[in-house]
C-alpha cells in the first residue's frame, strides 16, 4: 500500500473554479441527439413532447452549467431556419460530416426546451464555414432580442414569446478543418465581420473564437489587432486516446492514456500564454476548451462515434479536472464531448434502456468543486515513470468555499490502495460532511444499458486524525470528500 502525504493550503486559496468548467457538448452526430435526447412524441420510449425522459432525468441530476450545441463540425453545416416552425414542414438535409440524414426535428426551440428541462444554460455555435454574418446575426436576434421585430414575432409564434437569453456564442468550429479549411488570417477577417454584427445585435453576448494550436492562435489574434475587444474567449479542442481500444486496452496503454492529461495541459498552457499576451487591462481574452475527452478506435463515423466508457475514462476525467483547476485563472469553460452516446459520453442508450457511465459519476462527485477557490496543494506519494515522464499516481485537488473544502482524490494505480493523510496547515478539520468513492476491481469494468449497475459511487470511510484527513483510497478510484474546517 502506498502512503501519500497531502498539504492543502486553504489560507492561500486563489482563482475560482468557474462552474462552466463542468460544461458539456451535444452535437447532431450518431445517436447523440436522435435516439439519445430526442425520440419524438410518437415514440414508445417515455418522452416529454419528444424529449427522452430517462436522459432528461439523468442529466438533471448533474446540474450541468452549460451545454454547447449544435456542433462540432455539424455547426458549420447547419442553417438554423431549417430547425424552426412546424416539424412536418422542416426540410431533411444531409449532415455531411457524419454521413447521416438530418430531419431537423430537433431545432432551436427543442434545444432550449431540453436545456430548461435539465437546468442548463445554452451555448450556441454559429455557422461560419457555409453561413454568412446575417444568418448568424438573425439567429441571435431570434433568440435574444427583446424588441418586437418580425423575427421575435416569429419566435413567439413558434411557441416562445420570451427571449431565450443565450449568452455564449461560438463563431464557427474548427475553421482550420471541417469549418472551412481556412487560414488563421482568413478566419480572423471573417471573425471580425461576424463578431461586429453579433456584438451590435447583443452587446451582452459572449463571443467565442475558434482556436487551434499555438501558431493558429497567434496568427488569428495578429489578424485581430485593434479588435481584440470582439473576442471574449478562444476555444481550443483536445482529444486523447486515439488508437486505443475502448475496453480491451492493456495496462501499459491505460497508463499511457494518463500521460495524455499532460499533453492537454501543455496545449492549454500554450493557448493561455497567447491569450494573456494579447489581453489588456481593459479587455481580457479568456480560454475555453469546448471539446475534450477520450476518442478510441471504436468511435468511427460508421459507429456514430460510439464507444464504451470504462473506469479508465473516470480516472482520465478526474485527472483532467484536477489539471483544469490549475488553469482556473485563465480557463472559464470546458465542454466534454459528448453528452449522450458519442465519445466520452455521460449517458449511453440502447433502445429503451439507458446507463450512466463512470464519467457521469465523476461529474456528479465533483459538483462541490464548482465556484470554489483552488487551494494550493502538495502531494507526496508513489509515482510511475513512463517514456521519461514521471506521473504521480495519486492526485488531489482542493477547493475552498467559506469554511468548507471540497477535496477530490484520484488513485490511478491499478494494483495498490493508498493511505492518504491530508492536512490543512493553519486550519484543522472539524467535520466530514460527505465522502464517496467510485471504484471497481477491474479498470475495464463499465456500465452498459443492459447492465447499468456495475459501477456507481459508494460511501468512503474517512477519519479525522489530529485535525487532518485520513483515508484509504482503493486502487483505481475517484473520490470526493467534503469537509468543514475550523481555525
Ligand atoms: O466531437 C466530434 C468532432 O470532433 C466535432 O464535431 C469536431 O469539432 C471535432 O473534430
Amino acid at each position: 500500500m502506498g502512503s501519500v502525504d497531502v498539504q492543502i493550503e486553504v489560507g492561500n486559496a486563489g482563482a475560482k473554479v468557474e462552474p462552466n468548467i463542468y460544461g458539456h457538448f451535444a452535437e447532431h452526430l450518431g445517436r447523440c441527439i436522435y435516439g439519445g435526447i430526442w425520440v419524438g412524441e410518437n415514440s414508445s420510449i417515455p418522452n416529454d413532447n419528444g424529449l427522452r425522459l430517462d436522459t432528461v432525468e439523468a442529466l438533471k441530476q448533474l446540474e450541468l452549467p452549460v451545454l454547447r450545441w449544435p456542433g462540432g463540425c455539424f455547426a458549420d453545416n447547419y442553417h438554423w431556419r431549417d430547425g424552426i416552425g412546424p416539424r412536418d414542414k422542416r426540410p431533411t438535409r444531409l449532415n455531411i460530416w457524419w454521413h447521416q440524414g438530418e430531419s431537423n426535428a430537433f431545432g432551436t426551440h427543442e434545444f432550449m426546451r431540453f436545456c430548461r428541462a435539465i437546468g442548463t444554460e445554452p451555448y450556441l455555435c454559429a455557422n461560419v464555414g457555409s453561413g454568412d454574418p446575417e444568418e448568424a446575426r438573425s439567429w441571435l436576434e431570434y433568440c435574444n432580442s427583446t424588441q418586437v421585430t418580425s423575427l421575435t414575432k416569429e419566435r413567439a409564434a413558434n411557441g416562445d414569446p420570451e427571449p431565450f437569453g443565450v449568452k455564449h456564442w461560438g463563431i464557427g468550429n474548427e475553421n482550420w478543418g471541417c469549418g472551412g479549411s481556412m487560414t488563421p488570417e482568413h478566419y480572423a477577417d471573417l471573425y471580425r465581420q461576424f463578431a461586429t454584427y453579433l456584438d451590435g445585435c447583443d452587446r451582452n453576448a459572449v463571443l467565442i473564437a475558434c482556436g487551434g494550436g499555438q501558431k493558429w492562435n497567434e496568427r488569428f489574434l495578429d489578424g485581430l489587432k485593434g479588435y481584440e475587444h470582439l473576442v471574449d474567449a478562444i476555444a481550443v479542442h483536445h482529444y486523447s486516446g486515439h488508437g486505443l481500444p475502448d475496453v480491451t486496452y492493456e495496462d501499459r496503454q491505460y497508463y499511457g492514456l494518463l500521460t495524455a492529461v499532460e499533453a492537454m495541459n501543455r496545449h492549454l498552457e500554450d493557448a493561455a500564454r497567447v491569450c494573456r499576451e494579447r489581453s489588456s487591462e481593459r479587455h481580457q481574452v479568456k480560454l475555453i476548451m469546448d471539446e475534450w475527452g477520450t476518442w478510441y478506435r471504436e468511435a468511427t463515423v460508421e459507429s456514430g462515434l460510439r464507444q464504451e466508457s470504462t473506469m479508465a475514462d473516470a480516472i482520465f476525467a478526474g485527472l483532467s479536472f484536477h489539471m483544469f483547476h490549475r488553469h482556473a485563472a485563465d480557463l472559464v469553460m470546458t465542454n466534454m464531448a459528448q453528452t449522450v452516446n458519442v465519445l466520452q459520453a455521460l449517458v449511453l442508450t440502447a433502445g429503451p434502456k439507458l446507463c450512466l457511465t463512470p464519467t457521469y459519476w465523476v461529474y456528479d462527485l465533483f459538483k462541490p468543486h464548482r465556484a470554489g477557490q483552488v487551494a494550493p496543494t502538495t502531494v507526496r506519494g508513489p509515482s510511475l515513470t513512463l517514456g521519461g515522464r514521471v506521473i504521480g499516481l495519486c492526485s488531489v485537488s482542493a477547493t475552498v468555499t467559506g469554511k468548507e473544502a471540497a477535496v477530490s482524490l484520484v488513485n490511478a494505480d491499478l494494483e495498490s490502495a493508498c493511505e492518504v493523510r491530508a492536512s490543512f496547515p493553519g486550519s484543522s478539520l472539524a467535520q466530514v460532511k460527505s465522502a464517496r468513492v467510485l471504484t471497481s476491481a477491474n479498470v475495464r469494468d463499465h456500465n452498459t444499458p443492459e447492465s447499468p449497475d456495475v459501477i456507481a459511487p459508494t460511501a468512503l470511510d474517512v477519519k479525522i486524525a489530529e485535525g487532518a484527513l485520513a483515508v484509504t483510497l482503493p486502487a483505481c478510484a475517484v473520490a470526493m470528500v467534503e469537509v468543514v474546517l475550523s481555525d
